[in-house]
């Protein structure tokens, strides 16, 4: 496989840029107010310790011994039953469907970048007509976006590990880190920062459910761009030095502080306004402009603010769901990356158009599917059923079929024999088990 490796920093910086994405932004502030605050933000915690940091390990591990694409892998590293094993390295392909929509949604926040130069919106009304019209009837403006993220998707995958990826990690995190530092210190002095961080934090133990642990346990991978070939990708081109155990760590730090800080900020300009909490495309393609207005002539520059962070936080994440498909054809067919990269992204690209064009009110009934739209069904299909399978598949095999004198090896100088022994004991067990929960009460075949 090709030797270019990823600085100690730039592997960090490329990790967190892929966990640091949407997730955090609008999912996690929401289910946490939804699950009594402060208690599920104890309990995301120790989800995110015990299962997040200990598949984030796995993943690592599996990428670090075995240097190439997810497929080969599984396939070279398992102890037995080789020829099925490299099935499980097609979970590679997953995050590239999931990037088909990924950039239709980076779309739209270029379009509100854009549009925040503009006249905000004065009122929620006004802020929902044009979500709305953006999403269900002007597909041009979507497309156009659209194809300007793949654009620029394919050009830093064009340039590889270390010119691409690494470089455009290096310079957007920091700058990420610095907006959100800025709309943090302007939302303390917000008068609602107090009531934010009550609804945030108060902890209301009641609210928490099998559901609430059941929400953390899929947060933590969603979040961590677990159960997808991503980390295992990226880890192939760890420097060799690298704790592995560390950088987990690090990385679940930081996506928890981005979480954290992006949650207090939303909520502080949404409550300031008496604007209610909401979730998902609503929370910031409606809800928070529909307030920016209301801040006067700070208005403006936080709407540019907020959507150039998300922006960049956007773009780091759907690079890294490219990167899996592009090594396995490079790995295993041979191909330049050149050819490579253009395949995979025209594949997202395409797919984007149908799942962009299922939104609008022209074209959805013949893109629709049951009672959702196809844009729905690849995030439901992808989140609720495949990416838990994709995190089972990793768990059992570095617990089962993985030679264990490679994991010791790897493992004991860094863990010590008791963490690893616990390590052992959750991937093997309770992880397994804790995942298919989630699975069958995602999909309500069975709900604890
Ligand atoms: N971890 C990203 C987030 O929290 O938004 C989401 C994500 C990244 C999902 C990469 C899937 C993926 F392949
Ligand atoms: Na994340």
């Amino acid at each position: 496989m090709n030797k270019a490796r990823f600085s100690r920093l730039g592997f960090i910086l490329a990790a967190v840029g892929s966990a640091v994405g949407l997730g955090n932004i609008w999912k996690f502030p929401y289910v946490t107010g939804e699950f009594g605050g402060g208690a599920f933000v104890i309990v995301y915690l120790i989800t995110a310790l015990f299962i997040g940091v200990f598949v984030l390990i796995a993943e690592l591990l599996i990428g670090k011994v075995g240097q190439s694409d997810a497929v080969s892998m599984f396939e070279n590293l398992a102890t037995k039953h080789k020829k099925i094993w490299k099935f499980a390295g097609f979970m590679a392909i997953v995050p590239l469907i999931i990037l088909s929509y990924y950039s239709v949604v980076i779309g739209w926040i270029f379009h509100y970048i854009v549009l925040s130069f503009d006249k905000l919106p004065t009122t929620v009304k006004e802020s929902t007509d044009n979500f709305m019209n953006l999403l269900t009837s002007d597909y041009q403006t979507q497309l156009f976006y659209h194809t300007m993220v793949f654009v620029l998707v394919t050009l830093i995958i064009l340039r590889g590990i270390k010119d691409g990826i690494e470089k455009i990690n290096k310079v957007l995190m920091p700058l990420l880190g610095i907006i959100l530092g800025i709309l943090f210190i302007y939302s303390i002095n917000v008068d609602a920062f107090g009531e934010a961080v009550y609804f945030m934090f108060n902890p209301d133990f009641s609210k928490i459910t099998s559901s609430a642990i059941i929400a953390a346990i899929g947060q933590a991978f969603y979040t961590l761009s677990l159960g997808m070939g991503i980390i295992i990708t990226y880890a192939a081109s760890l420097p060799k030095q690298t704790n592995i155990a560390k950088s987990a760590i690090t990385i679940s730090i930081i996506d928890t502080i981005v979480a954290i800080v992006a949650g207090l900020v939303i909520f502080t300009l949404l409550f300031d306004k008496g604007a209610e909490s909401t979730k998902g495309a609503g929370l910031v393609f409606i809800s928070l402009p529909s307030v920016f207005y209301e801040f006067g002539g700070a208005g403006q520059f936080l709407a540019l603010m907020f959507f150039i962070a998300i922006a960049f936080a956007g773009i780091t994440s759907a690079i890294s769901m490219m990167e899996p498909t592009v090594l396995y054809l490079i790995e295993r067919f041979n191909m330049t990356r050149m050819k490579a990269a253009i395949i995979c992204s025209l594949f997202f690209y395409i797919l984007g158009i149908i799942t962009l064009l299922s939104n609008v009110t022209e074209f959805a009934p013949a893109l629709q599917v049951g009672e959702k739209s196809f844009f729905d069904w690849v995030d439901f299909v992808c989140f609720t059923i495949i990416v838990p399978i994709g995190g089972i598949l990793v768990v059992v095999f570095v617990g089962y079929y993985m030679d264990k004198e490679i994991i010791k090896k790897e493992l004991t100088p860094i863990l010590g024999t008791t963490l690893l022994k616990l390590w052992f004991f959750m991937v093997r067990y309770v992880i397994p088990i804790a995942l298919v929960a989630v699975i069958l009460n995602e999909t309500g075949i069975f709900k604890f």
